[in-house]
Protein backbone atom coordinates (compact mmCIF):
# COMPACT_ATOMS: atom_id res chain seq x y z
CA UNK A 1 0.00 0.00 0.00
CA UNK A 2 1.78 3.52 -0.92
CA UNK A 3 1.04 6.35 1.15
CA UNK A 4 1.47 9.39 -0.36
CA UNK A 5 1.40 13.53 0.48
CA UNK A 6 2.36 15.55 -1.74
CA UNK A 7 0.51 16.14 -5.91
CA UNK A 8 4.14 14.49 -7.49
CA UNK A 9 3.89 11.67 -5.42
CA UNK A 10 0.10 10.94 -5.99
CA UNK A 11 0.89 10.66 -9.90
CA UNK A 12 4.00 8.79 -9.66
CA UNK A 13 1.76 6.39 -7.49
CA UNK A 14 -1.53 6.91 -9.54
CA UNK A 15 -0.06 5.36 -12.93
CA UNK A 16 1.20 2.58 -11.25
CA UNK A 17 -2.57 1.55 -10.38
CA UNK A 18 -4.51 -1.39 -12.12
CA UNK A 19 -7.51 0.39 -13.95
CA UNK A 20 -10.57 1.43 -13.62
CA UNK A 21 -9.58 3.19 -10.17
CA UNK A 22 -11.51 3.66 -7.53
CA UNK A 23 -11.62 6.69 -4.88
CA UNK A 24 -13.08 6.53 -1.79
CA UNK A 25 -12.83 10.27 -0.27
CA UNK A 26 -12.84 10.73 4.00
CA UNK A 27 -11.88 12.81 6.49
CA UNK A 28 -9.78 9.87 8.46
CA UNK A 29 -10.91 8.49 11.70
CA UNK A 30 -11.94 5.71 9.53
CA UNK A 31 -15.06 3.19 10.69
CA UNK A 32 -17.41 0.09 9.43
CA UNK A 33 -19.36 2.90 7.27
CA UNK A 34 -16.32 4.30 5.86
CA UNK A 35 -14.94 0.81 5.60
CA UNK A 36 -17.92 -0.31 3.32
CA UNK A 37 -17.40 2.06 0.38
CA UNK A 38 -13.95 0.56 0.05
CA UNK A 39 -15.24 -2.90 0.43
CA UNK A 40 -17.34 -1.89 -2.27
CA UNK A 41 -14.64 -0.17 -4.50
CA UNK A 42 -12.06 -2.97 -3.73
CA UNK A 43 -15.53 -5.47 -4.95
CA UNK A 44 -15.57 -3.19 -8.36
CA UNK A 45 -12.55 -1.37 -9.34
CA UNK A 46 -8.81 -3.04 -10.07
CA UNK A 47 -7.22 -0.42 -8.40
CA UNK A 48 -8.40 1.02 -4.88
CA UNK A 49 -7.60 4.52 -3.70
CA UNK A 50 -8.36 6.24 -0.31
CA UNK A 51 -7.95 10.40 0.53
CA UNK A 52 -7.79 10.87 4.28
CA UNK A 53 -7.98 14.91 4.66
CA UNK A 54 -9.37 16.47 7.14
CA UNK A 55 -10.68 19.39 4.96
CA UNK A 56 -10.62 22.71 6.64
CA UNK A 57 -12.80 24.95 4.07
CA UNK A 58 -15.53 22.61 4.94
CA UNK A 59 -16.28 23.73 8.63
CA UNK A 60 -17.73 26.97 10.03
CA UNK A 61 -15.34 29.26 12.03
CA UNK A 62 -17.64 27.89 15.29
CA UNK A 63 -17.50 24.34 14.08
CA UNK A 64 -15.62 21.20 15.44
CA UNK A 65 -12.45 21.70 13.18
CA UNK A 66 -9.72 21.47 15.94
CA UNK A 67 -11.82 18.82 17.81
CA UNK A 68 -12.23 16.43 14.67
CA UNK A 69 -10.77 13.15 15.68
CA UNK A 70 -7.68 12.02 13.83
CA UNK A 71 -5.71 8.30 14.31
CA UNK A 72 -3.43 8.27 10.97
CA UNK A 73 -1.57 5.25 12.20
CA UNK A 74 -5.48 3.36 13.36
CA UNK A 75 -6.68 4.06 9.71
CA UNK A 76 -3.52 3.48 7.78
CA UNK A 77 -3.43 -0.46 9.63
CA UNK A 78 -7.23 -0.49 8.64
CA UNK A 79 -7.21 -0.17 4.96
CA UNK A 80 -3.95 -2.33 4.20
CA UNK A 81 -6.42 -4.98 5.82
CA UNK A 82 -9.02 -4.19 2.90
CA UNK A 83 -6.39 -4.37 0.15
CA UNK A 84 -6.19 -0.81 -0.58
CA UNK A 85 -3.70 0.32 -3.14
CA UNK A 86 -2.90 3.71 -2.44
CA UNK A 87 -3.80 6.36 0.49
CA UNK A 88 -3.60 9.90 -0.52
CA UNK A 89 -3.18 12.03 2.83
CA UNK A 90 -2.28 15.65 1.68
CA UNK A 91 -1.52 18.74 4.21
CA UNK A 92 -3.56 21.62 4.01
CA UNK A 93 -0.36 23.37 2.67
CA UNK A 94 -1.00 20.59 -0.32
CA UNK A 95 -4.84 21.12 -1.25
CA UNK A 96 -4.47 24.99 -0.47
CA UNK A 97 -1.08 26.12 -1.55
CA UNK A 98 -0.52 30.18 -0.68
CA UNK A 99 -2.44 32.77 -2.75
CA UNK A 100 -5.52 30.01 -3.09
CA UNK A 101 -8.66 31.63 -4.36
CA UNK A 102 -10.28 28.46 -6.92
CA UNK A 103 -13.76 27.10 -5.49
CA UNK A 104 -16.46 25.06 -7.12
CA UNK A 105 -20.02 25.53 -6.05
CA UNK A 106 -23.53 24.39 -6.75
CA UNK A 107 -26.29 26.73 -6.09
CA UNK A 108 -29.63 25.77 -5.64
CA UNK A 109 -29.64 21.97 -4.14
CA UNK A 110 -26.62 23.58 -1.25
CA UNK A 111 -29.54 26.32 0.06
CA UNK A 112 -31.42 23.42 2.04
CA UNK A 113 -31.20 21.58 4.41
CA UNK A 114 -27.68 21.31 5.97
CA UNK A 115 -26.16 24.12 3.52
CA UNK A 116 -29.18 26.40 5.30
CA UNK A 117 -27.73 25.26 8.65
CA UNK A 118 -24.43 25.35 7.85
CA UNK A 119 -23.25 28.54 5.41
CA UNK A 120 -20.26 27.33 3.48
CA UNK A 121 -19.91 23.46 3.95
CA UNK A 122 -20.77 22.66 0.64
CA UNK A 123 -18.41 24.78 -1.01
CA UNK A 124 -15.84 23.29 0.68
CA UNK A 125 -16.50 19.60 0.15
CA UNK A 126 -17.36 20.58 -3.31
CA UNK A 127 -14.16 22.27 -4.15
CA UNK A 128 -11.65 19.02 -1.88
CA UNK A 129 -14.00 16.55 -3.78
CA UNK A 130 -13.09 17.84 -7.14
CA UNK A 131 -9.63 18.25 -6.49
CA UNK A 132 -9.54 14.91 -5.10
CA UNK A 133 -11.18 13.95 -8.59
CA UNK A 134 -8.17 15.78 -10.37
CA UNK A 135 -5.36 14.39 -8.38
CA UNK A 136 -6.42 10.74 -8.36
CA UNK A 137 -8.58 10.76 -11.50
CA UNK A 138 -10.97 7.60 -10.15
CA UNK A 139 -13.06 5.84 -12.84
CA UNK A 140 -16.03 5.47 -9.89
CA UNK A 141 -15.98 7.65 -6.52
CA UNK A 142 -18.09 5.90 -3.72
CA UNK A 143 -19.74 8.31 -1.02
CA UNK A 144 -22.31 7.30 2.03
CA UNK A 145 -25.85 7.80 2.28
CA UNK A 146 -25.37 9.06 5.20
CA UNK A 147 -25.27 12.14 3.98
CA UNK A 148 -27.52 12.39 1.70
CA UNK A 149 -27.11 16.31 0.54
CA UNK A 150 -23.51 15.55 0.20
CA UNK A 151 -24.05 12.84 -2.45
CA UNK A 152 -26.97 14.92 -4.19
CA UNK A 153 -24.41 18.00 -4.07
CA UNK A 154 -21.83 15.45 -5.55
CA UNK A 155 -23.80 13.59 -8.17
CA UNK A 156 -24.80 16.84 -9.52
CA UNK A 157 -21.49 18.48 -9.37
CA UNK A 158 -19.99 15.64 -11.16
CA UNK A 159 -22.79 15.90 -13.55
CA UNK A 160 -23.14 19.95 -14.15
CA UNK A 161 -18.51 19.94 -14.00
CA UNK A 162 -18.77 16.64 -16.73
CA UNK A 163 -15.94 14.87 -14.49
CA UNK A 164 -15.26 11.37 -16.15
CA UNK A 165 -16.34 9.50 -13.31
CA UNK A 166 -19.34 7.32 -11.84
CA UNK A 167 -20.51 8.75 -8.70
CA UNK A 168 -21.49 5.20 -6.77
CA UNK A 169 -23.68 6.22 -3.56
CA UNK A 170 -23.52 3.43 -0.76
CA UNK A 171 -26.02 2.68 1.86
CA UNK A 172 -25.51 3.98 5.65
CA UNK A 173 -24.24 1.72 7.99
CA UNK A 174 -25.59 1.59 11.57
CA UNK A 175 -24.70 0.41 15.17
CA UNK A 176 -26.86 -2.65 16.12
CA UNK A 177 -29.12 -0.32 18.14
CA UNK A 178 -29.61 1.81 14.09
CA UNK A 179 -27.34 4.75 15.11
CA UNK A 180 -25.55 5.73 11.86
CA UNK A 181 -22.22 5.36 12.32
CA UNK A 182 -19.79 8.80 12.44
CA UNK A 183 -16.59 9.66 13.14
CA UNK A 184 -18.43 12.24 15.14
CA UNK A 185 -20.48 10.09 17.62
CA UNK A 186 -16.72 9.49 19.68
CA UNK A 187 -18.15 12.90 20.87
CA UNK A 188 -21.18 11.47 22.72
CA UNK A 189 -20.65 10.35 26.64
CA UNK A 190 -22.67 7.61 27.71
CA UNK A 191 -26.49 9.26 27.88
CA UNK A 192 -25.95 10.70 25.00
CA UNK A 193 -24.89 8.20 22.92
CA UNK A 194 -28.28 6.10 24.15
CA UNK A 195 -30.06 9.27 23.74
CA UNK A 196 -28.99 9.27 20.00
CA UNK A 197 -30.77 6.30 19.09
CA UNK A 198 -33.50 8.34 19.08
CA UNK A 199 -33.01 9.91 15.70
CA UNK A 200 -33.13 5.98 14.29
CA UNK A 201 -36.38 5.25 16.26
CA UNK A 202 -37.91 8.82 14.61
CA UNK A 203 -36.88 7.79 10.98
CA UNK A 204 -37.96 4.52 11.32
CA UNK A 205 -41.45 5.82 13.05
CA UNK A 206 -41.48 7.69 10.05
CA UNK A 207 -41.26 4.88 7.53
CA UNK A 208 -43.92 2.64 9.43
CA UNK A 209 -46.26 5.62 8.92
CA UNK A 210 -45.08 5.53 4.99
CA UNK A 211 -45.68 1.80 5.01
CA UNK A 212 -49.05 1.98 6.42
CA UNK A 213 -50.09 4.76 3.50
CA UNK A 214 -49.49 8.34 4.95
CA UNK A 215 -48.69 10.80 2.32
CA UNK A 216 -48.66 14.00 3.95
CA UNK A 217 -45.66 15.68 4.01
CA UNK A 218 -46.58 18.00 6.91
CA UNK A 219 -47.63 14.83 9.31
CA UNK A 220 -45.42 12.47 8.25
CA UNK A 221 -42.48 15.86 9.29
CA UNK A 222 -44.62 16.66 12.76
CA UNK A 223 -44.04 12.77 13.71
CA UNK A 224 -40.29 12.50 13.27
CA UNK A 225 -40.56 15.76 15.52
CA UNK A 226 -42.90 14.54 18.06
CA UNK A 227 -40.39 11.26 18.52
CA UNK A 228 -37.43 13.50 18.95
CA UNK A 229 -39.36 15.60 21.22
CA UNK A 230 -39.46 12.88 23.77
CA UNK A 231 -35.75 12.31 24.02
CA UNK A 232 -34.84 14.97 26.50
CA UNK A 233 -30.81 15.43 25.61
CA UNK A 234 -31.96 15.69 21.86
CA UNK A 235 -33.11 19.09 20.19
CA UNK A 236 -34.68 18.89 16.97
CA UNK A 237 -32.71 21.18 14.25
CA UNK A 238 -34.71 20.28 11.51
CA UNK A 239 -36.50 17.55 9.57
CA UNK A 240 -37.31 17.31 5.94
CA UNK A 241 -39.35 14.93 3.50
CA UNK A 242 -37.47 15.99 0.19
CA UNK A 243 -37.48 14.55 -3.51
CA UNK A 244 -34.35 12.70 -3.02
CA UNK A 245 -32.71 14.84 -6.51
CA UNK A 246 -33.71 18.51 -5.93
CA UNK A 247 -34.40 18.00 -2.31
CA UNK A 248 -37.40 19.89 -2.57
CA UNK A 249 -40.04 19.71 0.44
CA UNK A 250 -43.12 17.46 -0.09
CA UNK A 251 -46.47 18.28 0.16
CA UNK A 252 -47.44 14.68 -0.62
CA UNK A 253 -44.80 12.13 -0.56
CA UNK A 254 -43.88 9.71 -3.12
CA UNK A 255 -42.42 6.90 -2.63
CA UNK A 256 -38.39 6.61 -2.47
CA UNK A 257 -38.73 10.59 -0.76
CA UNK A 258 -35.68 11.55 1.49
CA UNK A 259 -36.67 11.64 5.31
CA UNK A 260 -33.98 13.36 7.12
CA UNK A 261 -32.77 15.06 10.38
CA UNK A 262 -30.62 17.36 11.95
CA UNK A 263 -30.20 16.83 15.90
CA UNK A 264 -28.48 18.39 18.31
CA UNK A 265 -27.65 15.55 21.24
CA UNK A 266 -25.84 17.56 24.05
CA UNK A 267 -23.32 19.95 22.34
CA UNK A 268 -22.81 17.18 19.11
CA UNK A 269 -25.27 17.50 16.11
CA UNK A 270 -26.18 14.24 14.81
CA UNK A 271 -27.60 13.78 11.19
CA UNK A 272 -29.42 10.62 9.03
CA UNK A 273 -31.97 10.11 6.76
CA UNK A 274 -34.14 7.54 5.12
CA UNK A 275 -35.12 6.39 1.53
CA UNK A 276 -38.91 6.01 2.34
CA UNK A 277 -40.20 2.76 0.74
CA UNK A 278 -36.53 1.54 1.31
CA UNK A 279 -35.70 1.48 -2.19
CA UNK A 280 -31.80 3.54 -2.06
CA UNK A 281 -31.49 2.06 -5.59
CA UNK A 282 -33.73 5.04 -6.79
CA UNK A 283 -31.04 7.41 -4.66
CA UNK A 284 -28.66 5.87 -6.98
CA UNK A 285 -30.06 6.26 -10.23
CA UNK A 286 -27.82 8.67 -12.78
CA UNK A 287 -29.14 11.25 -15.79
P1 LIG B 1 -16.33 11.57 6.13
O1 LIG B 1 -17.33 12.12 7.10
O2 LIG B 1 -15.05 11.00 6.65
O3 LIG B 1 -17.07 10.48 5.27
C1 LIG B 1 -16.42 9.88 4.19
C2 LIG B 1 -17.45 9.06 3.41
O4 LIG B 1 -17.96 8.01 4.24
C3 LIG B 1 -18.66 9.91 2.97
O5 LIG B 1 -19.04 9.57 1.64
C4 LIG B 1 -19.71 9.52 3.98
O6 LIG B 1 -21.04 9.66 3.49
C5 LIG B 1 -19.37 8.05 4.20
N1 LIG B 1 -19.94 7.57 5.46
C6 LIG B 1 -19.80 8.12 6.69
N2 LIG B 1 -20.50 7.43 7.61
C7 LIG B 1 -21.09 6.40 6.95
C8 LIG B 1 -21.96 5.32 7.34
N3 LIG B 1 -22.37 5.16 8.59
N4 LIG B 1 -22.37 4.46 6.37
C9 LIG B 1 -21.97 4.61 5.08
N5 LIG B 1 -21.15 5.61 4.66
C10 LIG B 1 -20.72 6.49 5.57
O7 LIG B 1 -17.96 13.07 4.11
C11 LIG B 1 -16.79 13.42 4.29
O8 LIG B 1 -15.91 12.72 5.09
C12 LIG B 1 -16.21 14.67 3.63
O9 LIG B 1 -17.22 15.63 3.48
C13 LIG B 1 -15.52 14.38 2.26
C14 LIG B 1 -16.51 13.83 1.23
C15 LIG B 1 -14.35 13.39 2.45
C16 LIG B 1 -14.94 15.71 1.71
O10 LIG B 1 -14.06 16.29 2.61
Amino acid sequence: MDVVTTVEELRAARSELAEPVGLVPTMGYLHEGHLSLVRRARAECAGVAVSIFVNPTQFGPSEDLEAYPRDLPRDLAMLRGEGTDLVWTPTAEVMYPEGYQTWVSVDELTRHLEGERRPGHFRGVTTVVAKLFNGVLPQKAYFGQKDAQQAAVILRMARDLSFPLEVVVCPTVREADGLAMSSRNTYLDREERQAATVLYRALSAGQEAFAAGERQGDRLRGLVAETIAQEPLAELQYVSCADTETLQELETIRDGALLSLGVFVGQTRLIDNFVLGGQDVRFNAQG
